[in-house]
């Protein structure tokens, strides 16, 4: 795990080289949503965190069998399953062909290559051989590069200020934290400007570390989660790590001041780590980067392996004897077998 964590810098390098090769129509929209699930999902979020205060058009992100009413024609879709075999992925696959949205497939093969071949559907081919939430860069990079081609964004500098700080970036200080934060329950909090980020860093503690973790943002979290704090015996195990970014603005940072303020005591620990770079990609790349490598270091100190996850392989397993969704769903619009 922390040797495809290390490769970071050089997976978003990749995908910006694999991205571009693709050969993506001229495609007219006025809304964009990403499909997926866990680990390719994220991308969706982090894209979201991205361009939500840059661009007029709406980002959502689905995660469920279907897709909301509202996905239609003029609606780029992006697909994304690393594995290409994830049944709610597929299903929102089949809606998309249903509704005649724009799609573009992300995934390393699986039927979802299979079917992006079959309806002659643009796709990004992605390396295989990692974890799906080890492969975000190449997830996200190659969204991006998608939307440059389309003429919706120009991130080419972002891209490579993003690389340097993540060649340069400094772990030992989350090596530190990993110690204090370990036997407890762990609770990451960030600005909405990075709830996706703030998500990413809760789900690889679940996945990496098997550790039970949650995650909220400011400024909702003021106006709900800080009451549950005045419980203080069901907080003691409770270790607060809040994601910082020096351009936070004056009210967030006094939310966060304040926050701090009223939970101190009440909780094991409060601690934070900073954003490094300038560009929000960086910023937000930063982020990300530390949060997996704080969740492998837990995961050492736990002795688990970081990058089995057999609680959603056995369930994944078991929904395909019980159901067979995909095959159905492969009747349903009537795709050919490849050779
Ligand atoms: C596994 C992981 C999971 C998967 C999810 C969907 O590393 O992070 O959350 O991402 O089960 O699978 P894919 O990404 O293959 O569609």
């Amino acid at each position: 795990m922390i040797e495809f964590i290390k490769k970071y810098p050089e997976m978003c390098l990749n995908a910006v080289k694999i991205a571009e090769k693709v050969d993506i129509p001229d495609y007219k929209f006025n809304k964009i949503v990403i499909c997926g699930m866990g680990g390719s999902a994220v991308s969706g979020d982090l894209l979201k965190d991205l361009l939500k205060n840059r661009i007029s058009i709406p980002i959502d992100v689905c995660r469920d069998y279907h897709l909301p009413a509202y996905v239609d024609k003029d609606t780029l879709t992006f697909c994304i399953s690393y594995s290409g075999n994830t049944e709610e992925t597929l299903s929102q696959f089949v809606d998309c062909v249903k509704r005649k949205s724009k799609i573009i497939g992300i995934t390393s093969g699986g039927k979802l290559e299979e079917w992006c071949k079959n309806f002659n559907l643009p796709y990004v081919l992605i390396p295989s051989g990692y974890q799906p939430r080890s492969a975000l860069p190449y997830l996200l990079f190659s969204i991006i590069v998608c939307l440059q081609k389309l003429g919706v964004v120009n991130l080419h500098k972002e891209i490579d200020e993003t690389i340097e700080i993540l060649k340069k970036i400094k772990i030992d200080s989350v090596k530190k934290l990993a110690n204090s934060m370990k036997d407890s329950t762990i609770v990451v909090y960030s600005s909405d400007e990075f709830s996706g980020v703030v998500r990413r860093v809760k789900t690889q503690i679940n996945e990496n570390s098997k550790m039970p973790a949650k995650y909220d943002v400011f400024p909702e979290l003021d106006h709900n989660e800080i009451v549950g704090y005045q419980n203080e015996r069901l907080n003691n195990n409770s270790f607060v790590l809040i994601l910082r970014d020096k351009d936070e603005p004056e009210e967030i940072k006094a939310r966060i001041e304040i926050t701090k303020d009223l939970i101190k005591g009440k909780v094991k620990g409060i601690e934070e780590i900073w954003a490094e770079g300038k560009s929000k990609l960086a910023r937000m790349m930063s982020l990300v980067f530390l949060g997996d490598v704080l969740s492998y270091e837990l995961a050492v100190l736990n002795n688990v392996d970081p990058v089995e996850v057999e609680n959603i392989v056995v369930l994944k397993k078991r929904l395909k004897e019980r159901l067979n969704l995909v095959e159905k769903l492969e009747n349903n619009i009537k795709i050919k077998k490849m050779k």
